[in-house]
């Protein structure tokens, strides 16, 4: 932790990000798998807390446990694709030449949750983003490493540890985008932060008109803050985990659904994660049947070591859906849970949350999930409410649950993605005053420079995702206009309505 250290603001957080790696209910043993996986990657880990970050739970034997389960080594398909892109004219103006672009292949509009890309770089659009302000991010808000695209080729420069490999897979992705939109990303200089919570504050800022924010791109961000939300590591996979890639994992999750029907599952809420990051979720437990009372919510916490003995035979996130409500509740950030519950053709009950990564400000209570209005005491009466509503409203119930499971699947999939990658540092782009060059302290990385040496998951998850140099031949979808500011307006004003509808049907 000695460059968290460094920056003294950024100790509390680090320390979060280390103990709480985003991951809460449905997904069994994320927290046990945590503790292995660390352990059977930090030899050949080569970046990431490591264990040190790891509570101090039945190391030993998972230690033996994890040196008697010797990892086969994936192939990298293809050795020709292994080659960098080759040095290339800096890309024309990031303008996607509409008109040519229309004339090739129809391309579709995106989806409507790209209009926050607007949203994100707005506090930019004026002055434009300046040297300072990039270094700035790094300087006062701890940026772990800094993305330096240059004519095609990826550059990063690192300033701190990430947790696990976060870092990795982050780079990775953009690796992969390069690959796909090759010859068409423009040059790119930004600050990337791996944390689970946005820490550019917006309201500290006020007044001061002299020097614009810095931009940080991180995992998610909130109202206060002005931290740009990027795709986090996930979609590439989580090796630590045992999560694979979003493309994979979302078609075995679809294959799940598809084997029990709505009707034909528990008619309860599950939630099972870490009940020990947030007040929120030490109430949640409160919420769980007990003799006296069924809340009709089942709550459960994670046995670390009994997943662990278990081989993580539970930890299958595709056999997840058994319930026909799932609660998703925030821990200390944002959770990287929320899109494989939201997948599930269950209801979501989304417990008033105070984040958002790039794809849930597209998600409207009452429409894609049932709102939980409020994190405290009368959360479990609330849960019992959304349950008993549901069961009795069974087509409403299968609508909403529908609606969100369409949302993931065909909103959110892996050309999705890069689509919204490409074109939110398209426009970060065009919003650069000055022309990127690499710095001194960053390193050229290639497929071959990520893959050398890496065994086990880590490398089968990159063979899985590596995407096929110049595979993106299709227009990337259109980026929809900016929100005006009376759209904005309705927009928030629609989410509060129905965030209150749902109070006063609890209160009669
Ligand atoms: C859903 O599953 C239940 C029980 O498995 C079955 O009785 C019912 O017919 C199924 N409904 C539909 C619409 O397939
Ligand atoms: C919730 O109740 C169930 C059933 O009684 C029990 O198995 C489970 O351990 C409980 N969860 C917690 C977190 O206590
Ligand atoms: C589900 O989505 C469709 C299409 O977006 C919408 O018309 C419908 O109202 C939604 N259902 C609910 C319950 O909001």
């Amino acid at each position: 932790m000695e460059a968290a250290a460094k920056v003294g603001r950024l100790t509390r957080s680090s320390l979060q990000a280390a103990s709480c790696p985003a991951v809460n209910g449905g997904v069994v043993v994320f927290f046990a798998a945590v503790v292995a996986g660390a352990l059977v990657s930090a030899s050949w880990m080569s970046t990431g807390a490591r264990v040190t970050s790891i509570p101090m739970i039945a190391t030993r034997n998972m230690a033996q446990h994890a040196a008697a389960s010797p990892e086969p080594e994936p192939t990298l398909p293809r050795l020709g694709n292994l080659a960098p892109p080759p040095r290339q004219p800096p890309p024309p103006a990031p303008a996607p030449a509409p008109d040519a672009a229309a004339a090739a292949s129809p391309s579709s509009s995106c989806p409507a949750y790209f209009r926050w890309i607007h949203e994100d770089l707005r506090p930019w659009r004026d002055a434009g983003i300046t040297r300072e302000a990039v270094d700035g991010a790094a300087r006062r808000y701890g940026a772990k490493f800094r993305v330096t695209v240059v004519a095609g080729r990826l550059h990063v420069a690192r300033y701190g540890r990430c947790f696990q490999t976060r870092d990795v897979f982050t780079q990775w992705g953009v690796l992969q985008l390069l690959r796909r939109y090759q010859g068409r990303v423009p040059d790119l200089d930004l600050m990337f932060d791996c944390q689970d919570l946005p820490v550019v504050n917006a309201g500290n800022r006020r007044g001061r008109t002299s020097s614009s924010p810095p931009p940080l791109f991180g995992y998610c961000g909130s109202e206060p803050t002005l931290d740009i939300a990027f795709p986090d590591w996930s979609f590439w996979g989580w090796p630590e985990l045992n999560i694979k890639p979003w493309e994979t994992l979302r078609g075995e999750i679809a294959d799940g659904n598809a084997a029990v029907n709505w009707t034909g599952r528990a008619p309860y809420a599950y939630w099972k994660g870490n009940p020990t990051v947030g007040a929120d979720r030490r109430n949640l437990l409160r919420c769980n049947a007990s003799g006296k009372r069924d809340w009709n919510a089942r709550i459960y916490e994670q046995d670390w070591r009994k997943e662990v003995r278990d081989g993580f035979r539970e930890s299958d996130l595709a056999k997840q859906c058994t319930h026909r409500y799932k609660i998703y509740i925030e821990g200390r950030g944002w959770s990287v849970s929320e899109k494989y519950i939201l997948a599930c053709d269950s209801v979501a009950l989304i417990v008033r949350p105070r984040y958002h990564d790039f794809f849930s400000r597209g998600l409207m209570p009452l429409q894609h999930y049932w709102p939980i209005p409020g994190g405290g005491r009368g959360m479990c009466r609330s849960i019992k409410f959304a349950v008993d509503w549901g069961n009795a409203h069974a087509d409403k119930a299968q609508e909403i649950a529908g609606n969100a499971t369409r949302f993931i699947q065909e909103d959110l999939t892996m050309d999705r993605v890069y689509d919204y990658m490409f074109h939110l540092l398209t426009e970060y782009a065009k919003l650069l005053k000055y022309k990127p060059t690499v710095p001194d302290r960053a390193v050229e990385v290639t497929v071959e420079s990520m893959t050398r040496g890496r065994r086990g998951l880590e490398r089968q998850f990159m063979v899985d995702t590596m995407v096929e140099a110049g595979s993106g031949t299709g227009e990337p979808c259109e980026l929809p206009p900016p929100f005006s500011s009376e759209e904005l307006e309705t927009l928030r004003r629609r989410q509060a309505d129905a965030v209150r509808q749902v109070e006063t049907w609890e209160k009669r």
